[in-house]
């Protein structure tokens, strides 16, 4: 296999700090498990926003578009309003390299406390082990609508959902696919009996494409119930799939039942490898403890298992979830998120150590 070639975005706050980490783990594996993996940085950001006026140059997508693998960290700081940061860099990669899937895993790890496992002491590590398939380029992220009127009392905003036949069917499929590689249950999330247009709509879609998969059991749930059934009882669910809106709320609130949004990973993916996909935490750029070298890198070391299985590396990709997970069963080597007071360096250590035995 030729050189595969990764381009890393740090980003700002803790993006850098767990992005760094996360190369000193990639280059112990690489050693070990014989990768040949390249790594180029650019340093789009909100700070070269500050400086250029942009996030990132006018040619970065095409800079971008030969690389296998986009690695991030997180963009977003005070005095750079989020939609910027947001539109400037990683919706358009989104976008343009129709990552149309957003894949968010969530599973209960030994030694990481929860307010989940809290009040379900029954919960065992692994007892709860979910993926939410999040569509990640229309739906109610939609660049259409505006504003008019402003300053007026008659001041009005609309914007404007999509969704189509195309990128529904194709987010169920993916989720029904991935359902056949787990335990074979989907939950499509909804509100057809709110939404009266695009949901009976997405419901249609989603039910079509389960005819196609009679050994996949499925359920549609609607949004509100499944938020609170996913706090109650997430150990009934396997694969959830649902719009943008719906799937990244849904994914911030699976990583907070499950202890820390500093442990939960995804993945930006055209699975038809076009383009390159992207890798990233599901975390910001948390400027509250930035600088301060303790922010959690597993986010974002379990989303480069993500791409070290999308590059076709499996046995890199668990051997890396093997060493994150008994780097947390282990007290001395837990961030402040997850109660312990272990530096990003020491955990990042202690991952590289595990990588090498
Ligand atoms: P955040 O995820 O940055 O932080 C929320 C809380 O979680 C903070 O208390 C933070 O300290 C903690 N936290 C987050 N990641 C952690 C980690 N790895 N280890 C330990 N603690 C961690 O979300 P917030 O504060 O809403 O946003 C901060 C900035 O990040 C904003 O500018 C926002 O737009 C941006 N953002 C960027 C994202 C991206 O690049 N994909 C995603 C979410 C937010
Ligand atoms: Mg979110």
């Amino acid at each position: 296999m030729s050189t595969q070639r990764i381009a890393v975005i740090g980003g700002d706050g803790i993006g850098p700090e767990v992005v760094d980490a996360t190369r000193a783990v990639l280059d112990a594996l690489a050693e070990v498990h014989s990768l040949d993996l390249a790594y180029d940085e650019f340093d789009w950001s909100c700070r070269r926003y500050a400086e250029h006026g942009a996030m990132m140059p006018d040619d970065a997508l095409d800079t971008l578009r030969p690389y296998d693998a986009i690695l991030l960290g997180a963009v977003g700081w005070p005095g750079v309003p989020d939609h910027v940061s947001l539109w400037g860099l990683l919706i358009p990669i989104r976008r343009t390299f129709r990552q149309y899937v957003n894949e968010r895993p969530m599973t209960v790890f030994e030694g990481v406390d929860s307010p989940l496992r809290r009040a379900r002491p029954g919960t065992e590590p692994g007892g709860v082990d979910l993926v939410v398939v999040r569509e990640n380029v229309e739906g109610e992220y939609s660049e259409v609508g505006g504003r008019m009127n402003r300053g007026f009392p008659d001041e009005m905003a609309v914007q404007e959902s999509i969704f189509t036949r195309v990128g529904v069917s194709r987010i169920a499929e993916h989720a029904f696919d991935l359902a056949k590689r787990r335990t074979g249950y989907v939950t499509s999330a909804t509100k057809s009996n709110g939404i009266v247009h695009t949901m009976p709509f997405w419901d249609e879609v989603v039910a079509d494409v389960a005819a196609g998969h009679p050994d996949v059991r499925w359920d549609a749930e609607l949004i509100d119930a499944l938020a609170a059934k996913v706090v109650l009882e997430p150990e009934r669910f396997d694969v959830i799939v649902g719009s943008n809106l719906f799937g990244d709320i849904l994914s911030d609130l699976t990583a907070a039942v499950a202890g820390s949004i500093g442990i939960a990973p995804s993945a930006n993916i055209d699975p038809t490898r076009e383009f390159p996909s992207m890798f990233e935490p599901v975390h910001g750029s948390a400027p509250d403890i930035a600088g301060k070298g303790i922010a959690n890198p597993v986010g974002t070391l379990w989303s480069a298992v993500m791409m070290l299985d999308h590059l076709g590396h499996p046995e890199a990709a668990s051997a890396l979830m093997e060493a994150i997970r008994e780097t947390l069963k282990d007290p001395a080597t837990r961030t402040g998120d997850l109660g312990g007071s272990a530096s990003t360096a020491e955990v990042t250590e202690a991952v590289v150590q595990r990588v090498r035995r």
